[in-house]
């Protein structure tokens, strides 16, 4: 056990991440109206090469043209192995409102990514006298992300969240599939004849929980493709949340409402977890350590579980 106490992640709502091209610039009051807690305006794959600076043109007038409400506000640059990024990051810093929280920076691969953007970001803020830092948020998507997630989480104060980014991670991995995110259909177990259909994600977003909790960040799962299979994406979100995840893309409107159940704890959850608080406050007050909730043994960690779906309940109470 480490003498260091695990840091806390920031204490914001991020179930739902909605998505829209910032060339399509009618998407923008939709999505500011929508029920998502993270808005991410796109520069980077969903516009094509040519409406690259029209759509940073877009971004950063609707930056401060549109009611953003108390959604957190992130801009999506390009990858720094592109000739667009820098001019991303000038344009948005130099020329848009303090409305803008974050700026998400795509295909990190290391925390050398990290601070090649801070360095740009701290002197254009210094510049210009922005009073208000810019958040990042990353994206895991390549073999070198992985590996390097941990000195990622760590790379800058600035850093607040990480997504798995499966479709490119899946081609830097040379995996066997052209969908994006979900159950895979040659991934599979076989036991007495019957298919089992195991998580191909699993061990890359548990390494990405491990770095964020490691270093007091959020974990979120990113893009599941098939946006008309709703069960799919439910599925893939309700693993993400057993292993720690705090919420998940939506790359269409219709996953926002899916993303927001799951990732809210059900009055059930929030209740029950309420009951085992009681139950260890009564059993301290008795001078014992565990004690038996529904027929179950609770004790000082289950303290700490229920605290997480508490704090999450309280977190959306306050909204
Ligand atoms: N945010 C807000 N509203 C959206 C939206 C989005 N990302 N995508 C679609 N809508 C709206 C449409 O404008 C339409 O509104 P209407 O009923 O007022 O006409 C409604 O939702 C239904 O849209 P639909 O016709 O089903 O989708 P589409 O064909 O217009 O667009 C996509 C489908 C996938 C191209 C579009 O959702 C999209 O661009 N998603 C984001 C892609 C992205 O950013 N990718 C990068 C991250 S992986
Ligand atoms: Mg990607």
């Amino acid at each position: 056990m480490s003498f260091r106490l695990q840091p806390p992640s920031p204490a914001r709502l991020n179930r739902c991440q909605l998505f829209g091209p910032g060339s399509r610039t009618a998407l923008f009051e939709k999505m500011a109206r929508s029920a998502a807690d993270v808005i991410n305006l796109d520069l980077e794959d969903s516009v094509a090469p040519d409406d690259k600076a029209q759509a940073r043109a877009n971004i950063v007038q609707a930056i401060g043209d549109v009611d953003w409400g108390d959604k957190t506000l992130s801009v999506r640059i390009n990858g720094l192995d592109t000739p667009y990024w820098y001019r991303d990051v000038v344009d948005l810093l130099e020329q848009a409102g303090d409305r803008i929280d974050q700026i998400m920076i795509p295909k990190v691969g290391n925390a050398s990514d990290i601070y090649a953007v801070d360095a740009l970001v701290t002197a254009i803020e210094r510049a210009k006298g922005r009073t208000k830092p810019i958040a990042f948020e990353v994206i895991i998507e390549s073999a070198a992300g992985i590996c390097h997630v941990e000195e990622i989480a760590a790379a800058s104060p600035r850093m607040q969240a990480i997504s798995l980014g499966a479709a490119d991670f899946a081609a830097s991995m040379g995996m066997a599939t052209t969908g994006i995110g979900g159950t895979q259909e040659d991934y599979y177990m076989i036991r007495e004849g019957q298919k089992y259909w195991p998580d191909p994600w699993h061990w890359v977003q548990a390494k990405i929980v491990a770095a964020c909790r490691t270093h007091g960040l959020l974990p979120v799962d990113g893009p599941f493709g098939d946006f008309s299979d709703p069960d799919g994406y439910v599925a893939q979100a309700r693993r993400s949340a057993t292993l720690g995840m705090v919420g998940k893309w939506a790359i269409h409107p219709s996953q926002i409402a899916l993303a927001n159940d799951v990732f809210s704890p059900s009055e059930a959850a929030v209740t029950e977890a309420q009951e085992i608080l009681s139950a260890m406050a009564e059993a301290k007050a008795s001078g014992s350590g565990a004690t038996v909730y529904k027929g179950r043994l609770v004790d000082i960690a289950s303290i700490k579980q229920a605290e997480v779906i508490v704090r999450q309940a309280e977190l959306i109470n306050c909204a």
